[in-house]
């Protein structure tokens, strides 16, 4: 698999692993970036000399690219920014925020950047912004989500037609069939977050990734959507905004019912009742926590298994 995606990050295969709080350490970033793929770091769960310990462990383990995950929303992002530019990080995806604000000073210092967004209309701001690649993420991913619900499906070819930089897709993608669909659309690489959230590397505790690959269709919804939309699992947390919501509160009202920390008790701790738990719609297909290694093999495997079966092989 040769292309713009592949060239420009120098990697084998144009798979992404998307920066994940408290999931996508340099455990897992090193060993997708060593599977042949581009293993993101996820600044968003770390302080600035976490991310710096976390960028030095991941050059030690892998001498392939790898990058680091930026979301611009945190008041500390600044800080990681200065580790990312001392440490000279080759890939620097930014989410949740301007692209304009970091993209030039990154190039500046060599590191190509990548933005994620969830609209046509912030992919032609991020080309504008001179962004090396755009991932166009539809709303079934986990994590935080785009106000307006869009579809991978529906988002991919509008953005596609949109723009001309290189373009990611993500969000519902778990398999190398719905790899082949993101390409069919006019991506030219994916970015996977859920799938490798429930990897051997992924640093989210043995409860999550066991809940996540026993969760059913319908067990996820986009909630919080007064303070940020976040695709959750619906457990006790997400039942009290709901209720709480349906009582007609407030932003602020929410906010405190959040507090803070509420993504690692549920994600790296293991609380199950009271925590945020972060996590893509596609994980009701999700059965199993293989090595990265596994999971990029069969990635490649299905891929072009259904490459054939489409052309009648
Ligand atoms: C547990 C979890 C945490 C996430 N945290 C972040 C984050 O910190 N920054 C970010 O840009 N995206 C974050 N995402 C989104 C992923 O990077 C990725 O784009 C998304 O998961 C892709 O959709 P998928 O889950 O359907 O594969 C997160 C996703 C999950 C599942």
């Amino acid at each position: 698999m040769k292309n713009r995606i592949t060239s420009l990050f120098g990697i084998k295969y144009p798979i992404i692993s998307g920066g994940m709080v408290w999931c996508s350490g340099w455990q897992l970033a090193a060993a997708v970036s060593n599977a042949g793929g581009l293993g993101l770091i996820g600044a968003g769960s770390m302080t600035a000399d976490i991310l710096r310990e976390h960028i030095q462990k991941c050059k030690a383990a892998t001498d392939k690219p790898f990058g680091v995950n930026v979301p611009l929303m945190y008041h500390h992002s600044e800080a990681m920014m200065e580790v990312i530019i001392a440490e000279k990080v080759p890939v620097v995806f930014t989410s949740a925020g301007s692209p304009k604000t970091w993209t030039r000073k990154l190039q500046e210092n060599g590191s190509k950047v990548a933005h994620v967004v969830a609209s046509t209309k912030f992919a032609i701001k991020c080309e504008e912004a001179g962004v090396d690649a755009i991932v166009a993420e539809g709303f079934e991913a986990g994590g935080h989500n785009g106000r307006e619900e869009t579809t991978t499906m529906v988002l991919i070819p509008q953005v596609r037609k949109a723009i001309s930089t290189p373009l990611i897709a993500a969000g519902g993608i778990a398999t190398g069939e719905g790899m082949l669909a993101a390409i069919a659309l006019g991506a030219e690489g994916i970015q996977m977050g859920t799938r490798f959230a429930l990897s051997q590397e992924s640093s989210a505790s043995e409860e999550f990734k066991n809940l996540c690959i026993n969760l059913q269709e319908g067990d996820t919804i986009l909630s919080l959507k007064k303070v940020s939309p976040t695709r959750l699992i619906k457990n006790e947390f997400y039942k009290e905004v709901e209720e709480a919501e349906n009582k007609g509160a407030s932003a602020d009202d929410i906010r405190t019912i959040l507090g803070h920390g509420r993504s690692k008790k549920g994600i790296f701790e293991g609380d199950l009742v009271n925590g945020e738990l972060e996590i893509g719609q596609i994980s009701s297909i999700i059965k199993d926590i293989p090595t990265v290694k596994a999971i990029m093999e069969q990635i490649v495997e299905e891929y072009n298994a259904r490459l054939k079966w489409i052309q009648g092989d």
